[in-house]
């Protein structure tokens, strides 16, 4: 891999400085002696064509939602309309500061405020924090809840367990023990639903709450939601529901109306900011009005045209986050609810759900379809039959020109090919990774060799991933070996 370094000469330049309006000693004197460098720093020295030439190049060896289809299912991008980067690039939302008085920041109050009003009318449910930086976050931030209030009625000590169907998603169970709950595990039936049976044998005195995503990993809607949340009630525990998934059923169903006691939003998901890359997030909590007083401080409060910080919630869990959150993805969240509307949101969830089953439907006939059933955003293929590992077939994807889809997840499909469409692809896109598809199948059984060696057109070919994660070489040592 070439870096900045392997290019230019000594003496270039890529942008032509003015000379010093006062001597260099002089402006020296201003930085403490032991504050400057003794050396002049390594700069890679080339021209400007240069300089952009090899980052134009680095750019092109990326792909992403904006060069074509990226079908990773759970963690998906999606298109996210290039107007609200620009709204959230305005300098006066990209350049406030989050410490300034509260009487110098009302527009920004009022947007989160006006947020978190949408939000909670979308989850049918009366409370909610802005704060958590993303949906892992948004689950701790939940069962910091469940904890709080537990401890409040004197039931932490004997409500230690919380449920967890084995089709949730991987950040549920390790939420939950992290703030020290113990994880039992309720398996899923024929159906890829919760089994009931199950679920009614796992109830008892001691389970603090169910935490269920909705819909499933598999993309498969409990069918007997409303029958689970009321079984956790009447056991005395709190239903969590994983939103991340909203983009399934927005503007159709709220998780309030199904007996949800917490819910989080991914708003990089179904709000408008990408979804992964490491990028920043935003994982709002909406909560019933039992846990209300436990949410997060401070709270926007809204007093006539005014809006202030309320701090004063002796019963709150605290702060999750400085300040008030990701502000910029919230600023993105609030321009699409506002363009999308009720109508918007219902087109959403229909796209979603027509884009996954077209997929599955025109799939079945070549690959497994373990739970081959109506389903909402996504679906899971298994590679299982093939004489080739799922591995070999995401990577065969690639000389296709597609992102593969996520694999081996969920756990409880062997050779899984999680695929999420989403609502934004045009039917020709999804014809043509059906087709890529069928014609992996045909190779596999052909030339099996071929998509074990995949990818051969990629600009890198198989990785060791575990490694890159394990061992990250993120900075150029001037003087080892790899220089
Ligand atoms: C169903 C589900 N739950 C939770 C999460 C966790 O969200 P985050 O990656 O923002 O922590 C994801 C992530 O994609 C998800 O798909």
């Amino acid at each position: 891999m070439t870096t900045i370094y392997d290019r230019g000469a000594p003496g270039r330049q890529a942008a032509a400085l003015p000379s010093l309006a006062r001597p260099e000693q002089e402006i020296l004197a201003y930085i403490p002696a032991g504050l400057r460098r003794r050396e002049r720093p390594r700069l890679p020295e080339v021209s400007q064509p240069e300089l952009v030439r090899h980052y134009t190049h680095l750019s092109r060896l990326n792909y992403g939602v904006d060069t074509g289809f990226y079908p990773l299912g759970s963690c998906t991008m999606k298109h996210n309309p290039k107007l609200h980067e620009d709204l959230a690039r305005l300098p006066a939302f990209a350049g406030l500061h989050p410490l300034l008085p509260e009487e110098e920041v009302q527009g920004a109050l009022a947007l989160l405020w006006e947020l978190g009003e949408y939000l909670k009318g979308i989850a049918g449910m009366p409370g909610i924090t802005l704060q958590p930086a993303a949906g892992a976050h948004g689950e701790l931030t939940g069962m910091l809840l469940i904890k709080r209030y537990l401890e409040d009625r004197g039931e932490l000590g004997t409500r230690t367990k919380i449920l967890l169907p084995d089709s949730a998603h991987g950040t549920n169970p390790a939420s939950a023990a992290m703030v020290g709950f113990q994880v039992v595990a309720v398996p899923s039936d024929g159906r890829g639903m919760v089994d009931m049976a199950a679920l009614r044998t796992a109830l008892g005195k001691d389970v603090a709450g169910i935490m269920l995503t909705v819909p499933n990993t598999l993309g498969i809607f409990e069918e007997d939601i409303l029958e689970i949340t009321r079984l956790a009630h009447e056991a005395g525990g709190l239903c969590y529901f994983d939103g991340a998934n909203l983009n399934a059923y927005i503007g159709r169903a709220r998780p309030g109306d199904m007996g949800a006691d917490i819910f989080h939003f991914n708003l990089h998901k179904t709000f408008s900011t990408p979804h992964g890359g490491g990028g920043p997030g935003a994982g709002p909590v909406a909560v019933s009005e039992a846990l209300v007083p436990y949410l997060p401080v401070p709270e926007i409060v809204r007093e006539g045209d005014r809006f202030r910080l309320r701090w004063d919630k002796p019963k709150s869990i605290g702060r999750v986050h400085p300040y008030f959150g990701n502000f910029l993805v919230m600023v993105k969240a609030l321009a699409y609810i506002l363009t999308l509307g009720d109508e918007g949101f219902r087109e959403v969830s229909a796209g979603a759900v027509l884009a996954a089953n077209y997929l599955r439907v025109r799939l079945r006939g070549t690959y497994k379809v373990p739970y081959d059933r109506l389903c909402k955003h996504e679906f899971v293929l298994s590679g299982e039959g093939l004489p080739v590992r799922t591995l070999d077939i995401a990577k065969r994807l690639i000389d296709y020109g597609f992102h593969p889809p996520t694999i081996y997840f969920p756990l409880i499909v062997k050779e899984a090919l999680m695929i999420e469409p989403t609502e934004t692809e045009p039917k020709e896109v999804l014809d043509a990774f059906c087709e890529a598809l069928v014609g992996i199948a045909g190779e596999a059984r052909e030339r099996p060799e071929l998509l074990q060696r995949a990818p051969h057109n990629a600009p890198v070919r198989r990785l060791d991933e575990a490694r890159a994660v394990r061992e990250p070489v993120l900075r150029l040592l001037f003087d080892s070996p790899q220089a």
